[in-house]
């Protein structure tokens, strides 16, 4: 058994595994993904016995925003092992090693992925780095209210989706994604392929998308519609940089009443609820299946990224950090601020002011947990003059939520 790259000659045998474990998109379509999103040296792993391979990998390397930081990430797609040698350990293996590759040869911060199985992640210290929700109700109810401010003067123009939408959509969403936490830095085919025409929809995305009465484009919605079995609208992505536009876009949804239903999912960083008119008239549910999950890889290099803010001085704590997975992250890290940024070194003492397990760390970084709670999960336990240095360290201005999935 070793663990290495995908050969060239292997990409069929990598395709005919993915497609037979996820199904989705076409053997074809897979094979070219390669070319486009890939470097077969680097992001593509393999556990291998001779010639056969066993669990398989991608590794797409992109940076998320967290808190106005890009932050370079490794997100795992396509993992998968053959049924007949399953539950043998080999994804649990393959995994290990490639969050050290990640670290070694891609030399990046983050790791993130969208589970089917959440054991097979968590316990090697993926954490859940979102809290997204599916709002459901008939069109109306989703009605803006009153105090919502808007913009009589603005319009919305509905047409299909195009692929040079791109250039048109980027500048919003990057302005919408960039102070929140978990939004990616899609890259150019990623909004091809997955946002504007995605590869398992059978129908073009819908777009609608609004104009102040400034003339400027200040958000848009990319939806679906489905006819059968049931007349419904499932809206993808809704953003707006002001809050006209968020009237303009709800109140353009609300106007489809011959539609049954109406589906958004959002995270906790847009406040819908507070948007819409009567949010009794919605069904609430939360998704949890298919997730944002998130590991630190580099814990160091994770913490040195994040801004400081310097009117807030805080005083230097030193963290204990348990990680049996990435043993380089294993240890006493002295953090302080310097020069508008958390420095983060590794230092020796036996009695260090707080101590955290990898997972807890990876959900604090993302602000999927604060710091009380992962007190309360006894997972970080703190002395008293630690907690502003943690409180601050770990603060982030929006909830964690990703709108992606791959
Ligand atoms: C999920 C998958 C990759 C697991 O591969 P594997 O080599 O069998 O996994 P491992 O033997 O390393 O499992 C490690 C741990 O993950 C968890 N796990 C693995 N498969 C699981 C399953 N089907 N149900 C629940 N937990 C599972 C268990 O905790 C397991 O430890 P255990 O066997 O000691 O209980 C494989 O079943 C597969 O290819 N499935 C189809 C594609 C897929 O869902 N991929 C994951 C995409 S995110």
């Amino acid at each position: 058994m070793e663990i290495r790259p995908l050969r060239p000659t292997e990409i069929p045998r990598f395709v005919e595994l993915s497609y037979y474990a996820f199904n989705g998109r076409s053997p074809d379509n897979r094979s070219t993904d390669f070319e486009r999103r890939l470097d077969l040296e680097h992001q593509v792993l393999v556990l291998a016995d001779g010639s056969e391979i066993i669990s398989q990998v991608a590794i797409y390397t992109f940076d998320y925003w967290f808190n106005g930081v890009p932050f370079p990430a490794g997100g795992l797609a396509n993992v998968a092992t053959v049924p007949e040698r399953a539950r043998q350990g080999h994804a649990n293996q393959l995994l290990r090693a490639t969050i050290a590759w990640m670290r070694e040869q891609l030399g990046v911060s983050i790791s993130t992925l969208y589970p089917t199985i959440y054991p097979l992640y968590h316990q090697l210290g993926w954490e859940v780095a979102e809290e997204a929700y599916r709002l459901v109700g008939v069109p109306n109810a989703f009605r803006p209210s009153q105090l919502l401010p808007a913009d009589p003067g603005g319009r919305v123009v509905r047409r299909v989706a195009e692929i040079t939408d791109v250039e048109r959509l980027e500048p919003i969403y990057r302005a919408f994604a960039e102070p929140r936490s978990g939004y990616l830095v899609r890259p150019r085919w990623y909004w091809e392929d997955m946002v504007l025409r995605h590869s398992l929809a059978t129908q073009p995305r819908h777009l609608a998308l609004w104009y102040g009465s400034n003339g400027q484009l200040g958000g848009y919605a990319l939806y679906s519609t489905e006819q059968l079995p049931e007349r419904r609208i499932q809206i993808y992505e809704l953003l707006a940089l002001r809050p006209e536009g968020y009237h303009a876009l709800l109140t353009f949804f609300a106007a489809h009443h011959l539609y049954k239903e109406l589906e958004l999912t959002g995270g906790r960083d847009v406040a819908w609820l507070a948007m819409i008119a009567d949010p009794h008239q919605l069904t609430i549910t939360q998704r949890v299946r298919g997730h944002f999950l998130l590991r630190i890889v580099d814990f160091p290099q994770a913490i040195s990224r994040r801004p400081a803010r310097l009117l807030n001085p805080c005083a230097e704590i030193t963290l204990a950090v348990s990680d049996s997975v990435a043993p380089w992250n294993d240890g006493v890290w002295k953090i302080s601020q310097n020069s508008g940024c958390w420095t983060c070194e590794p230092v020796s003492k036996s009695e260090p002011d707080a101590e955290v397990d990898i997972g807890a760390a990876s959900a604090l970084f993302a602000g999927a947990l604060s710091v009380r709670q992962a007190i309360d999960l006894g997972r970080l336990s703190a002395k008293v003059t630690a907690l502003p240095t943690l409180e601050a360290l770990f603060a982030t201005t929006y909830p964690p939520h990703s709108n992606d999935h791959f």
